[in-house]
């Protein structure tokens, strides 16, 4: 082998082998640049935040779910008119204050025109009936009422 094509070769290698390098070097900074972007390989993962979304749907759902025709977080029963009576009977007291009372459609009117005068329940508009019908319908002095009305009793005069 003459000397001339000796060294066409060896320059011929070195120039692939620095071309093979180039190109890792390519690679390699390509993979460093988006290492500094994305660290963590979060693209190649599921979105987190689709995932929160969904967390915070169910969450929601929850606030007014209802069990066994309870609504949970008020003990309201589930009935036409629910989320009316949810939405304007427990900003001020409890449902529980609500829910104890037994009454006929003409006293859950007169119990809503008192807190009307007297505690500054709102004017409710259309939605009075709906309550009203609700109320009248599942908190009805006769269905499950309270206790039947004592009788035959004995009252003693508290002494002054
Ligand atoms: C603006 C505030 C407010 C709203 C809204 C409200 N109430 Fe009241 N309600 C009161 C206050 C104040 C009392 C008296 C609480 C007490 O005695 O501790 C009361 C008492 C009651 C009582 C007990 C009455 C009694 O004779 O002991 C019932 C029953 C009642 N509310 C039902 C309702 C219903 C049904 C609604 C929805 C239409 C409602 N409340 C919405 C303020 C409100």
């Amino acid at each position: 082998m003459e000397p001339s094509q000796k060294f066409e070769q060896s320059a011929r290698a070195i120039s692939r082998m620095m071309g093979m390098i180039f190109a890792l070097f390519m690679v390699m900074g390509a993979f460093l640049v988006y290492l500094m972007i994305d660290p963590t390989f979060s693209a190649f993962r599921p979105d987190p935040k689709v995932d929160t979304v969904a967390v915070a749907t169910v969450e929601e759902d929850d606030y007014d779910k209802i069990e066994n025709g309870i609504h949970v977080r008020t003990g309201f029963v589930e009935g036409e008119g629910l989320m009316t009576v949810v939405n304007n009977c427990t900003n001020c007291h409890s449902a529980k204050l609500v829910t104890q009372n037994r009454m006929s459609a003409d006293r859950w009117r007169a119990t809503i025109k008192w807190m009307q005068e007297t505690q500054n329940l709102w004017d409710l508009g259309k939605n009075e009936d709906i309550i009203v019908t609700y109320l009248a319908t599942y908190y009805a002095p006769e269905k499950k009422g309270r206790r039947p009305n004592l009788e035959n009793i004995e009252w003693y005069a508290l002494e002054q």
